[in-house]
């Protein structure tokens, strides 16, 4: 690890206008920088290289709808369902969301039966964004109760098959491909589970959600309950579309509405905010100096509310599969490391686990503590304000530390972390914030020079499975043969 002569505290002295450099209000939200090692030369340094790298350029090219994704030669057009894409994307967009708000109110009106749980079946960006969304705002809705399935193992439905009641159950099958095993065999067993509960029309239950209709119509789904969404619409980049169902029913369609207007807002700022107040372009700025410069191999984001608990798995998504490459646009080998692991956890449970190794241990990672202002219930104001209380203590100890003579009771300090402090948590403002997240990621990848919109890295593994199931272990390495035949396959 490369030391920084600096330390953060006394940047403080240093520059009598750190705060107002480093901490910006935003959609909702305020970014706050000031306990990293960013400063105005690292900041300017940041951004040279960015232009270097053609951040104007590569933006401008996401937002007008050019074909970014080079490797699969199509856009990414997850901006285009907020309404600030291209013009004919953003018309098509609005197409699908239209076809959605007539399905929420179909459902609503019960013209698909007495709907009372809504089982949504997907994986990966399929999954990660309407359980997060659910989970985060949709405590108290009652519209419906939502159970979302992802893990191809039995254990997993079985818990949903017993919250559900199959005669009141909708079945969503989410996937933008229509081809991946775990959800078409999860969405399979479901019907198995409604015929034999005496459903008399299980498929009459089931809304497909997809880029691909015919896939869908192929598997049996009706066509007039096949809510199409775009292609260039990545998968873990896809909430915003028709795969935001679950989150649409549960929590209304107007809560949807203000999600993708959070997000658009953010999408402008991203758009037409000089760097240096600009909030993805900062926050990449820090992500990079801490992997290049300062050695980190891991990034932690620790939701301090437990309605955000969902934040850290879906941004193990967003960025490892975005960045996670090893190889620029052009096909050349990368020089040094892409995304580090994101990681982390909520608080106030993490400090009780893994925060020793963040206070003390012999590795650095950088942190990420997400707040709200506005407490999710109605206990004892005491809860929030030690909740809070004990998220600001953690940041400012992480930095200055506390000298002992006692070697086990030294803290070293100087360990950098961002608050990002919402004021209250509602669709608008964390439709925002993942936004915020997905430009970061995009920086990042200019910032690499690498394709975020692909994801080969996951596709061997699933052919090799694919191999197993055809040939046995024909082929197959020592190790793993042996594997099979002790599990009995
Ligand atoms: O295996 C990775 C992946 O392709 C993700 O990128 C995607 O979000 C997930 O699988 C689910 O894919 P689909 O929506 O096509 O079922």
């Amino acid at each position: 690890m490369t030391l920084n002569p600096l330390p953060i505290a006394s940047l403080f002295t240093h520059d009598p206008d750190r705060l107002a450099t480093l901490r910006i209000d935003q959609s909702g939200m305020l970014f706050d920088w000031s306990k990293t090692h960013l400063d105005p030369a690292r900041i300017a340094s940041g951004i040279a290289q960015l232009n270097k790298a053609g951040l104007t350029d590569a933006r401008a090219r996401l937002f007008s709808g050019e074909a970014v994704n080079v490797t699969e030669g199509r856009a990414a057009e997850h901006i285009a369902e907020r309404g600030e894409g291209a013009p004919d994307s953003n018309m098509r967009a609005a197409r699908c969301h239209a076809r959605m708000q007539a399905m929420v109110e179909a459902v609503d009106a019960g013209l698909l039966g007495d709907i009372r749980h809504i089982l949504h079946v997907g994986i990966g960006g399929s999954a990660l964004g309407p359980q997060l969304l659910v989970d985060a705002l949709g405590r108290d809705a009652g519209h419906y109760e939502v159970a979302v399935v992802s893990n191809v193992d039995g254990s997993a439905l079985a818990e949903a098959f017993r919250r559900c009641d199959p005669h009141h159950t909708l079945l969503i099958m989410a996937s933008k491909t229509f081809t991946t095993i775990e959800t078409l065999l999860n969405a399979h067993s479901v019907i198995e589970w409604m015929e034999e509960a005496g459903v008399e029309d299980p498929y009459g239950r089931v809304i497909a959600v997809t880029a691909a209709p015919q896939a869908a119509l192929d598997w049996g789904v009706d066509e007039s309950r096949i809510l199409p969404f775009s292609e260039t619409v990545g998968g873990r980049y896809s909430l915003w579309s028709a795969i935001g169902l679950p989150v649409a029913l549960a929590l209304g369609w107007e809560a949807f509405g203000a999600l993708l207007d959070g997000a658009a807002e953010m999408d402008r700022h991203f758009r037409d905010t000089p760097s240096t107040r600009n909030v993805a372009v900062l926050a990449a700025i820090a992500d990079r100096f801490y992997v290049e410069d300062m050695g980190c191999q891991t990034r932690a984001v620790f939701a301090y509310d437990e309605r955000l608990r969902l934040l850290p798995p879906y941004l193990q998504q967003l960025e490892m599969e975005s960045n996670g490459k090893r190889v620029t646009l052009d096909g050349q080998s990368l020089a040094g490391p892409s995304a580090p692991i994101t990681w982390g956890g909520v608080g106030t449970d993490c400090q009780h686990a893994v925060f020793q190794l963040l206070h003390q241990g012999m590795i650095l990672s950088p942190i990420e503590f997400v707040a709200v202002i506005e407490p999710g219930h109605d206990l004892d104001e005491a809860h929030h304000r030690q909740l809070l209380v004990n998220c600001f203590a953690q940041g400012s100890a992480l930095m200055t530390g506390r000298a002992s003579n006692d070697p086990a009771r030294d803290y070293p300090g100087d360990r950098p972390s961002v608050t990002i402090l919402l004021d209250r948590l509602d669709p608008r403002t964390l439709g925002a914030l993942i936004a915020f997240y997905e430009h970061r990621t995009f920086v990042n990848a200019v910032w690499l020079g690498i394709n975020p919109f692909d994801q080969f890295g996951v596709e061997l593994g699933k052919q090799m499975a694919k191999a197993i199931e055809r040939d046995g272990t024909a082929g197959l390495d020592p190790s793993t043969a042996a594997l099979i035949e002790r599990a009995g396959l």
